[in-house]
């Protein structure tokens, strides 16, 4: 839905009315309709959470979209809306009065980094929604967070999360990637090292409650704890590597390094150290789908169920591609439901995966798999 108002006009998201620029993907005043799905699922997590009190901060927000839905939709304290352009506070300004919360809203026009290494200890809920990667912004939020509080971030640099660019993720990320056929879990899983360890250097630990991609990015919402043992704790359970073959696509998570692949010998490609744990809470993603009976104005609200009711079933790690392993060993592509019930006959998980329509999730080794298909 959306009026004209010469050079902007105005549309809804949830319950939030936006007056958007007309140029709203420039960079000057930065606006993108095409993820209301992010900000809905930011909606859902602090409706879910249930904050009464917080104070939440949208750090990076362009013209503040999802800082004033928060502010509108949950029920929140008050909400700092900030960017470093100031193209963007007029917009943040005139939004935060259509939508009245302007009692809630603070508006600053800072770098980021900055506004969050001033404000120690001062928020609940912190929002890094940058274009590219939010690496560079978790030490200031480390500062900035109170003892227990929450994050949101999300990354759009695909190439260096994916394996494409491995230099880059080396770089970025500190960590040796490569190019796998479960790449988009692996974006994930690199995201969330980051984070873990830039929380960890400040005695932080890090637990994920929902992470996912869509479209361009991935997006991670988090809980972090302040204290020594806990953080240390965190990073000694859930890191460790990735240890993958090229030549047969087998692959094994693992605390330790694996240099010979287990079913044709190869050397491996070992990625990590990476967060080997629990990349989803499912306890909280299903107060997630309950909590989202009760705010029924989100218009993606049945996107929004089908991921999070894919998102439950996502424990096991690391997907295999069908068509890639079947391409790989020369096996005829099985109908997904045959081999889904294959593998379920002999006591194996055999779920899909939001990270890849051919992707399925199971518990399966390789060589069993393989086996499996050939007679799906
Ligand atoms: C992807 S947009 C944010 C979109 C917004 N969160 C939303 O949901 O509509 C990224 C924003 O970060 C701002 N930005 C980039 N670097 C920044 C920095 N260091 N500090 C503050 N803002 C920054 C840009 O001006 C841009 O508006
Ligand atoms: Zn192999």
């Amino acid at each position: 839905m959306s009026k004209k108002t010469g050079t902007s006009k105005i549309i809804k998201e949830g319950l939030t009315k936006l007056k958007i620029p007309k140029d709203y993907l420039s960079k000057k005043h930065f606006f993108n309709p095409k993820v209301e799905l992010s900000r809905d699922l930011t909606v859902l997590v602090l409706n879910s959470l249930g904050p009464k009190d917080w104070v939440i901060c949208d750090a990076l927000s362009g013209i503040g979209a999802r800082g004033l839905r928060v502010a509108k939709e949950c029920d929140v304290k008050r909400v700092w809306l900030n960017d470093m352009s100031e193209y963007n506070i007029p917009y943040m300004k005139k939004n935060a009065r259509l939508n009245r919360v302007k009692s809630k809203i603070k508006i600053t026009n800072q770098d980021a980094n900055q506004l969050l290494s001033e404000q120690i200890r001062t928020f609940d809920y912190i929002d890094i929604d940058p274009w590219g990667s939010p690496t560079y912004f978790f030490d200031s939020c480390a500062r900035s967070i109170k003892r227990k509080g929450f994050l949101g971030f999300s990354a759009t640099d695909t190439a260096a999360l994916c394996g494409t660019s491995s230099i880059t993720c080396l770089r970025r990320y500190g960590i040796q990637s490569y190019k796998t056929d479960f790449f988009k879990e692996l974006g994930v899983r690199i995201l969330i090292t980051s984070a873990a360890l830039s929380f960890s250097k400040w005695f932080f630990s890090l637990k994920p409650l929902l992470s996912y991609t869509s479209k361009h990015y991935f997006r991670v919402f988090a809980e972090v704890k302040k204290g020594r043992s806990i953080a240390s704790k965190t990073v000694k359970k859930n890191l460790g590597y990735v240890n993958y073959c090229p030549k047969c696509l087998w692959r094994k998570m693992d605390k330790r390094p694996i240099t010979k692949c287990e079913f044709c010998g190869s050397e491996t490609k070992i990625i990590g150290k990476i967060w080997i744990g629990k990349i989803q809470d499912v306890k909280f993603i299903k107060k997630c789908i309950k909590q989202l009976s009760k705010i029924d104005w989100l218009k993606n609200k049945y996107k929004v169920r089908k991921l999070l009711l894919s998102l439950v079933n996502e424990s096991i790690p690391l997907y295999y591609d069908v068509h890639k392993i079947c391409k790989k060993h020369s096996l005829k592509i099985p109908k997904f439901m045959i081999l889904q019930d294959k593998l379920k006959k002999k006591n194996y998980s055999a779920e899909r995966t939001h990270f890849c329509k051919t992707g399925i999730k199971t518990n399966a080794e390789l060589e069993e798999f393989i086996k499996i298909i050939s007679k799906s």
